[in-house]
């Protein structure tokens, strides 16, 4: 069995030489504990030649049930807030910080986050996309590596090193916050009019 030591899961990662290998590894990467009571492994959604790349938290008990991220009453949502800048899942790939539901839908220890984290390297280095955004403080503090908070840091462009990739990257708030804060809806609004300007700078949409 392979063990939770990080610079294992940081060879296995460099390993895969594209994201069918990368998730057929991760299908056997016993390393991380999520995955022991976890019904599958959620790797992804959405196209893998896309530019835009969006990075969740966690599957919760419907992502866990399908194998996909973004599929319960936040993944709604999120669909929503997509289609309102004129985007859907086949213009963005979806994955999550960690690649298995955490039991009670808990926030991953930063200790599952570490040993998936070479694992989502990976993934964007393979998806290599131009933007990303991430939903949610974990997701935010784990891409861009900082301890702030997501409601100081979210709306703010930033060029990020993922790997070996870069992109200009910028965080949002998470959906199922917005579910439970419907106030805040309006700051995330601003973060996905944000998000198509950037589109259309960079000359990825009309
Ligand atoms: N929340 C997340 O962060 N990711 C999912 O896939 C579902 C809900």
């Amino acid at each position: 069995m392979i063990g939770a030591d990080p610079a294992e899961a940081r060879n296995l990662a460099a390993s895969a030489k594209s994201l069918q290998e990368l998730e057929a590894i991760l299908g056997q990467y016993d390393g991380c504990g999520l995955k022991l009571r976890a019904t599958q492994l959620v790797f992804a959604d959405g196209n893998p030649d896309a530019s835009i790349m969006l990075i969740g938290e966690a599957p919760g008990a419907e992502e866990d049930r399908i194998g996909k991220p973004f599929v319960g009453k936040s993944g709604q949502l999120l669909d929503r807030m997509l289609a309102a800048i004129g985007l859907d899942r086949t213009k963005v790939y979806i994955a999550n910080t960690v690649p298995w539901r955490p039991p009670g839908n808990r926030t991953p220890t930063p200790e599952e986050m570490a040993l998936c984290l070479p694992f989502l390297h990976r993934q964007v280095e393979l998806v290599a996309p131009k933007v990303i955004m991430t939903l949610g403080g974990p997701a935010m503090q784990t891409l861009f590596d900082t301890t702030s908070g997501i409601i100081k840091m979210r709306g703010k462009w930033a060029n990020l090193t993922v790997g070996r990739h870069q992109a200009e990257a910028v965080a949002t708030l998470h959906p199922a916050y917005l579910l439970r804060n419907p106030a805040a809806k309006e700051q995330a609004w601003q973060d996905m009019l944000s998000l198509k300007l950037k589109l259309v700078e960079l000359g990825l949409v009309d």
